[in-house]
């Protein structure tokens, strides 16, 4: 866990390695001193709910922004001192849409060719790879606007690898994406994986997450938890999760907020998810469901997701 790493030095080996990281915009910390490495060659997952400080991480590691304290290095350079040095070597793709609308897939291709200097010759070769990686040969000359937002999030995946960077920071990728879209963009995160480039991911996406070799997990400008996503699933969650349906999730979860044995209730598709002292058992549950009126309620055991885990611990750090 993070906590070992708090006042030792940054490892440059690491493709990224941080150590008390914070950036206070007026009187409030957005990252309020965190501490975490990233190695070379893993995919590492960001997480954590709205306004908790990814972005705001990323745009550090990628030297967007300067940091107000704290150590980075980023491919053994110091992201702090010298912010162009590890630049060229990273790619960026951004939460904000970083392709031009207005311009051809080609001339976004071209644009970045030239942000990242490359000669005509690399350039040539980075676009054909690019084109047949994205899916996009054929259609160089539409315009970015016309693109659905799968073929976009592709388009700007491959402008940010045109250079060849050995680590992309990748701020919600695929936010807006259907789930077949989305598969498809993951299988080509996982091309870049296995050629050794360090992926760096944020998402809300769960499933997205279970596909990471680590999780880092940010809540309050703070990182609350970190490890491999089943080590996270096993450990950190030891109460017993109630899966409950009854044909009316709104009503069962106002319901389950406020019955005796019930820490937490939350919607987990269409049933609704409770966590529960050890002493209730679903048979319980169940007659006390009836009882107030849902005559059709189902409860039954089930093993915590990373979504269980994650909403728990918001609500662990709410109450402390
Ligand atoms: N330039 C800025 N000036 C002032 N406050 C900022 C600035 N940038 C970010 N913040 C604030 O810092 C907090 C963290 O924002 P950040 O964008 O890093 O969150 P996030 O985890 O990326 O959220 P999301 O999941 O919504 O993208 C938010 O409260 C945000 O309003
Ligand atoms: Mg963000």
């Amino acid at each position: 866990m993070s906590e070992a790493l708090t006042g030792s030095p940054v490892n440059p080996d690491a493709a990224v390695s941080v150590r008390g990281l914070r950036k206070v915009f007026g009187k409030f910390a957005a990252v309020d001193g965190i501490d975490f490495d990233v190695r070379r060659g893993e995919v590492f997952g960001f997480l954590g709910p709205n306004g908790s400080g990814k972005t705001t991480t990323i745009r550090m590691l990628t030297s967007s922004i300067t940091p107000t304290s704290g150590t980075i290095s980023v491919l053994g350079e110091d992201a702090v001192k010298h912010p162009d040095r590890a630049k060229l070597r990273l790619g960026y793709m951004s939460q904000k849409f970083s392709l031009f609308e207005d311009l051809t897939v080609d001339e976004n291709l071209r644009f970045y060719g030239g942000v990242y200097d490359l000669t005509a010759e690399q350039f040539a070769e980075r676009r054909a790879y690019v084109l047949r990686m994205a899916g996009l040969e054929g259609r160089e000359s539409e315009l970015t606007r016309n693109l659905s937002v799968g073929w976009r999030q592709r388009l700007a995946l491959g402008t940010a690898t045109l250079h060849s960077p050995e680590i992309v920071f990748l701020d919600e990728p695929t936010s807006g994406v259907d789930p077949t879209a989305r598969r498809r963009f993951w299988d080509l995160l996982y091309d870049l994986a296995s050629n050794g480039v360090t992926l760096f991911v944020t998402t809300h996406y769960m499933d997205e997450a279970a596909n990471c070799s680590r999780l880092a997990f940010m809540y309050r400008g703070r990182i609350i938890a970190d490890g491999p996503p089943r080590e996270i699933r096993e450990s950190l969650l030891t109460e017993r999760i109630l899966d409950v349906s009854t044909g009316d999730a709104d009503r069962s979860l106002t319901w389950l907020e406020s019955a005796d044995g019930v820490h937490e209730a939350y919607l987990s598709g269409a049933s609704v998810h409770a966590v529960v002292e050890a002493g209730l058992s679903p048979e319980t549950l169940t007659a006390r469901l009836v009882a107030a009126g849902f005559a059709d309620a189902r409860v039954v055991p089930v093993d915590p997701t990373l979504e269980d885990v994650f909403v728990n611990l918001v609500s662990q750090q709410r109450g402390a």
